[in-house]
């Protein structure tokens, strides 16, 4: 009898006839799961194979004018900063984020402005919600939180199932301006017997869906949700299948949330949308610097104001630090907001270069405001702090810096340095330590 399942990789997505504790392909230990094969032959719902017919090919010329009016605005600014040009049709995008994060609620706000106004050049504004995670009414009491009392929704299709079928069936009849899938992890296909979540039922149920976008020219936006290590539940092929990989952070404590775009066929990857969760919904911002540092304690010992770039915009944040000794034979090193490797290597640095005596301190590094830091341009900033700890000693009233440190002791040029020299001047600053001002970490002089 011929065997019905297979084994499939979570990492890269090859399937193999037998188990095995490496996968063959990609070198993962433990990622080869058992599952049900793929169905190669496409079918019909009922079972038929479809009737094969030459697929529709394109000069340059007319694949060109096929594309005019192929994006649209959003209607939400800071998410067509992210996207690029906006959505386009066909466009597949994954939203991925921790639980909790706010992308449901994202995703209502954007149905609610694709439905309430035509955004040129789409004149059907019906987006389709499909409610596989929550029911209906929950998402219709989100729609009516976020829009208030003059409630004007009937553009929004909730549709309730969780059957890649019955999704695909509305998305052929009836066109949308948006399909929304919330979330990837609770629909399933009849064709793969596993159960919703699992990494092969995943992959089933996005190629179709992926494939009914494409087919009628509908953006979809699929959720995805997390896993506790950060990476996107299901295989890794998912990111591969879609078109752009959209993350949602943030620290559920704190209320900004920042929208990055990790992978983009559409447009840049270096951008970043700032929200910030309220209680209508997400809104904008515009000047996050003023989040970041509300509340802070001026001229305190271990606390450096630092310029750091999210995306392609030049961004204030406060770093704070504070040494102390330590009861325990190997000192910690605890960082929140930043890598924890990073900042080993800046303690290394700083007891090289410096001979800062932090061996047997304990250091905790913090960024306020709960900021994910992934620039390099804020090691100065870190290191500063750390000093001023050390030394308790407050760093120069009105200072900032950024800058990126070499294990050298050396303070390196990070991408934009001109531009984050300008927006610090702008901002009243009189006194920035950066790459241009000094060379080495040992050359700043801290009284
Ligand atoms: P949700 O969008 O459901 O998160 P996800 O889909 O990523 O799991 O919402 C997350 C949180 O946001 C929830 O705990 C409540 C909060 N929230 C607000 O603070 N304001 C609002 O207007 C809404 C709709 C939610
Ligand atoms: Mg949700």
């Amino acid at each position: 009898m011929k065997s019905s399942s297979v084994f499939f990789c979570n990492s890269c997505g090859n399937e193999f006839a037998k188990w095995a504790g490496q996968c063959p392909a990609c070198h993962e230990w433990n990622t080869l799961v058992e599952t049900a094969p793929f169905l190669k032959t496409a079918r019909t719902k009922t079972g038929q194979k479809v009737a094969l017919k030459p697929a529709e090919s394109f000069t340059v010329k007319t694949a060109l004018s096929s594309q005019t009016g192929y994006t649209f605005s959003t209607g939400i600014g800071e998410f067509d900063r992210v996207l690029g040009p906006g959505l386009t049709k066909g466009g597949v995008y994954l939203l991925a984020g921790q639980p909790g994060i706010g992308k449901s609620t994202l995703l209502t706000q954007l149905a609610l402005s694709l439905s309430s106004k035509n955004h040129e050049p789409i004149t059907n504004n019906s987006v389709l919600y499909v409610c596989s995670e929550e029911n209906p009414a929950q998402v219709a009491s989100r729609i009516t939180r976020l829009q208030g009392p003059s409630l004007k929704a009937d553009n929004i299709k909730l549709l309730n199932t969780s059957i890649v079928e019955n999704v695909l069936e509305t998305i052929n009849s009836d066109p949308n301006c948006l399909v929304i899938i919330d979330s990837i992890q609770s629909v399933s296909t009849a064709t793969n017997p596993t159960t919703p979540g699992s990494p092969s039922q995943i992959r089933d149920s996005a190629s179709y869906l992926i494939q009914a976008a494409k087919e009628n020219s509908v953006p979809m936006i699929i959720v995805g949700h997390v896993t506790k290590d950060g990476d996107i539940a299901g295989p890794k092929m998912l990111e591969h299948m879609v078109d752009t990989v959209l993350e949602l952070s943030g620290d559920r404590q704190h209320l900004l949330r920042l929208l990055r775009s990790v992978k983009n066929r559409f447009g840049p990857t270096d951008e970043t949308g700032i929200f910030r969760m309220n209680s209508t919904g997400l809104e904008e911002v515009k000047d996050p610097g003023a989040i970041l540092l509300e509340g802070r304690v001026k001229n305190a010992p271990g606390s450096c104001l630092t310029m750091i770039m999210e995306g392609t915009r030049p961004l204030t944040v406060e770093i704070q630090a504070l040494v102390v000794a330590s009861p325990l034979p190997i000192p910690r090193r605890i960082a929140k907001g930043i890598s924890g490797n990073r900042l080993q290597l800046i303690c290394a640095i700083l007891t090289k270069h410096l001979n800062l005596p932090i061996a047997t301190k304990d250091v905790f590094v913090n960024v306020t405001g709960g900021m994910d830091v992934k620039d390099p341009g804020a090691d100065l900033g870190i290191a500063l702090a750390i000093v001023s700890s050390v030394k308790d000693k407050p760093l120069p009233e009105n200072s900032i810096c950024f800058g990126e440190l070499g294990l050298l002791g050396e303070i390196r040029k990070v991408g934009f340095t001109d531009k984050m020299l300008k927006e610090a001047k702008s901002l009243g600053y009189s006194e920035v330590f950066s790459p241009l001002s000094h060379t080495s970490i040992r050359s700043i002089k801290l009284t």
